[in-house]
């Protein structure tokens, strides 16, 4: 296994900059997640690791090497696609073969590092079929199967998920965290969906139109986004966006106007000069209808009860910004109503004009309640 370091990496397709000076250290053994909006070059770069695409400008090493004149198969590497190209006439097992036989292996070896493979993936009995004989769960673990036997150094994966639906989905992310936990390999993967990079993550590396707008740990990028757009972007709903405007500071933090709310102190650091025009961040699932904090009048326009939360469409006053609130469990709310939400000026984010988040004060961590941790046990 080995680290992986990105250096300042440049790629244009003719004019047109795609990935601009992007920076980046994997550590041995971590997972890391790419994820930004379509198009924003999360798989140019997975390719330009892979060696699949020449770089314009910048350098890649794996494991303290410079990989820049290598080809792909000779980079330690090994990438699952969104479409997991199987050979449809080979069987499961030769599928999985296919590469050590290309290196010339000798057979008994081939046939051991397959069937160890085909055990961890709990494919053993599915060997001798072929990919049009099998779920697209079962297609996408061996297209995983291939990869590992080939005892890469580090694994790319580009949507591996994308394809199956939502069941398989879930339990295709947890056999994929626990292939990382057993393998303890280097693993980047990119994918569009919020609960795969929320749960599988080690790190969360957010790209926007080529280049890093954050990394760190899933929930520190949740509840500390750096700026708008990884605000608007981790999180699902959305958050809400409400503008607003500096009144002035005190110890206790930035004291805002916001049209619709009224005036709030926001516990920050940094204090934005009064008159300064800011954006008050409100995460959907920091409302609720009980007493207390701050009150926020929602004209609402569509409640969708789901089951274990309630999602409310609205706006906050006649025409203001759109709003968007999740509440727990089942509340009978009726729409076209005004309702009355609250929420915790300690939950919200603030923003000054330049979009870059002012760093919040309250942190997201829970302790235990006293004597659980000495017991290694949750409460
Ligand atoms: N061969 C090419 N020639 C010109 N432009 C390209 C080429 N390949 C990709 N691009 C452009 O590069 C940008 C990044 O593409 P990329 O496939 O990396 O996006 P992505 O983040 O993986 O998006 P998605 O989430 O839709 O898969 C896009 O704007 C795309 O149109
Ligand atoms: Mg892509």
């Amino acid at each position: 296994m080995a680290d992986l370091t990105l250096s300042n990496i440049v790629k244009n397709y003719g004019p047109v900059e795609v990935l601009k000076n992007i920076d980046l250290h994997v550590p041995d053994g971590e997972f890391v997640v790419f994820v930004g909006p379509s198009g924003c070059g999360k798989s140019t770069l997975l390719r330009a690791i892979a060696g699949l695409e020449d770089l314009s400008g910048g350098s890649i090493k794996i494991g303290g090497e410079d990989v820049a004149d290598r080809a792909p198969a000779q980079r330690g590497i090994a990438m699952v696609f969104q479409t997991y190209a199987l050979y449809p006439h080979k069987s499961v097992f030769d599928n999985m073969a296919y590469g050590l036989k290309l290196a010339r292996r000798p057979r008994d070896q081939i046939r051991a590092e397959v069937m160890k493979v085909a055990k961890i993936l709990e494919l053993e009995a599915l060997l001798d079929r072929k990919p049009a004989q099998l779920s697209g769960g079962q297609r996408q673990r061996v297209a995983i199967g291939r990869a590992i036997v080939r005892d890469p150094k580090v694994f790319l994966f580009d949507e591996p998920l994308s394809n199956l639906d939502a069941a398989l989905r879930g339990q295709m992310r947890i056999e994929i965290a626990d292939l990382h936990a057993r393998l303890k390999a280097t693993m980047v993967y990119v994918t569009h969906d919020q609960i795969e990079a929320m749960t599988m993550a080690d790190r969360i590396v957010v790209l926007n139109a080529g280049r890093i707008e954050q990394q760190g740990a899933p929930l520190e990028l949740y509840h500390h986004p750096a700026n708008l757009f990884v605000a608007g972007f981790l999180g699902a709903p959305s958050m809400n966006f409400v503008p607003a405007r500096a009144i002035g500071a005190s110890a206790a933090g930035a004291e805002i106007e916001v049209e619709g709310i009224g005036r709030l102190t926001v516990p920050v650091d940094g204090a934005p000069a009064a008159g300064t025009a800011l954006t008050l961040g409100l995460r959907p699932h920091d409302f609720s209808l009980e007493r207390g904090g701050m009150d926020c009048e929602i004209d609402t326009v569509l409640v969708e009860p789901l089951g274990h939360e309630t999602i409310v469409y609205g706006a906050l006053r006649d025409g203001g910004p759109r709003m968007t609130i999740a509440l727990e469990g089942g509340p009978l709310l009726r729409t076209g109503v005004k309702t009355r939400f609250r929420f915790d000026p300690a939950d919200c984010h603030l923003f000054g004009p330049d979009g870059i988040a002012y760093r919040r004060r309250k942190q997201h961590f829970t302790p235990l309640a006293s004597g659980a941790s000495e017991q290694g046990a949750n409460p």
